[in-house]
């Protein structure tokens, strides 16, 4: 049977509809990332939702052109119905709900995290059980993927996330936003030792993060600057980089320790989320999984952020999984992953 499924994905700042079917295969994706926000140097959650609905007109109609089909050939819908904002969460599954009740065919919540937990599929077959680090603008989670439907939160940020700590280093040292890949290309040319920032919580044997007093010290910095030029804002983007990695480094270390005393037989990890576009933090840790004899695995870069395949994807594996769809699901801004545990 070829399942297509239809899916929308408004949860933050990309307006990003796809059309997938049960083998992988995209027969179209478009993602529109709304550059509105980049004067106000963060997300406004009102200006979100507005074009949210006003994008998804002009992309819904086009992705039915690009895959050469009609609102009817479609089996399933699905929207994200959290965690995000919920402007446009709320915009993003009545458009699917009403296109799931004009064609009466079944509607899937699908929760944003797992979308990204899945997206690794796209490049390969991942195996189970695996150590997942999500690492995105609004989190930054470490956890045991025991199969699809099965995650175990082992830790967290109790700050700021990843990405938003990329984003506000950017922004101190006059970058646009989202800082994220301003900061890794300017990172490139600087010295990653020029500047030793804090590592906090580095002695706490939990798998917690934080990341709030890095962006304090990187701000403290740029004040005792004369002048900010071009050499120590590379520098300090290195040096703030090469601790985001060390962090990483660090607190997976620790993961793995404890799953290994547990009896877990840890297969693959995987980066995912829109940070895990960075090719530094990729690389570094694709050098440490080697040396523990895994296998690093993330998504293409095109699905690092947020887009809507992913979570067609997620969605499949409900159908897939005998998951009930359910039309009166009401978006959730702070939907918990634990709702989508189903063994
Ligand atoms: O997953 P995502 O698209 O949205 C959320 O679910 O939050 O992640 C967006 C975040 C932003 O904070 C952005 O700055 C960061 O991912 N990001 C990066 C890179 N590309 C995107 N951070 C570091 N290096 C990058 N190359
Ligand atoms: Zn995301």
């Amino acid at each position: 049977m070829n399942t297509l499924v239809y899916s929308i994905e408004t949860s933050c700042d990309e307006t990003s509809v796809a059309i997938l079917n049960d083998k992988r295969k995209i027969l179209s994706h478009i993602t529109v990332n709304q550059k509105d926000h980049n004067k106000f140097g963060g997300v406004v959650p009102e200006i979100a939702s507005r074009a949210h609905l006003q994008i998804l007109q002009t992309i819904i109609p086009k992705s039915f052109e690009e895959a050469k089909l009609s609102i009817n050939d479609i089996d399933i819908f699905c929207a994200t119905c959290g965690p995000g904002l919920i402007g446009g969460l709320l915009v993003g599954s009545m458009i699917a709900k009403s296109m799931a009740i004009g064609t009466n065919k079944p509607f899937y919540p699908i929760n944003h995290l797992e979308g990204h937990l899945l997206s690794p599929e796209f490049s390969t077959t991942m195996n189970f059980p695996n150590l997942t680090l999500l690492l995105t603008g609004g989190h930054t989670q470490i956890y045991l993927v025991k199969s699809i439907g099965e995650y175990k939160l082992l830790g967290e940020t109790v700050d700021d996330a990843i990405g938003e700590s990329f984003d506000k280093v950017g922004k101190l040292i006059g970058l646009g936003y989202p800082g994220g890949p301003l900061v890794e290309k300017l990172a490139k040319n600087g010295n990653f030792e020029a500047y030793d920032l804090p590592h906090p919580l580095e002695f706490e044997k939990n798998f917690n993060f934080s990341f709030s007093g890095i962006k304090t010290a990187v701000s403290l910095l740029v004040k005792n600057q004369i002048k900010l030029n071009k050499k120590i804002k590379s520098n300090i983007a290195a040096s703030f980089q090469k601790k985001i990695i060390e962090i990483l480094i660090k607190k997976t270390e620790l993961a793995l320790e404890y799953l290994r005393k547990q009896k877990y037989d840890i297969k693959d990890m995987a980066i995912v989320g829109g940070v895990a576009a960075n090719k530094s933090i990729k690389e570094s840790l694709k050098k440490f999984s080697q040396i523990n004899n895994h296998r690093l695995i993330f998504p293409p870069l095109e699905l690092c952020g947020d887009n809507a395949a992913m979570i067609a994807w997620a969605c499949l594996q409900h159908h897939k999984m005998g998951i009930k769809p359910d039309l009166e699901f009401k978006p959730n801004p702070r939907l918990s992953i634990k709702k989508i545990k189903f063994s």
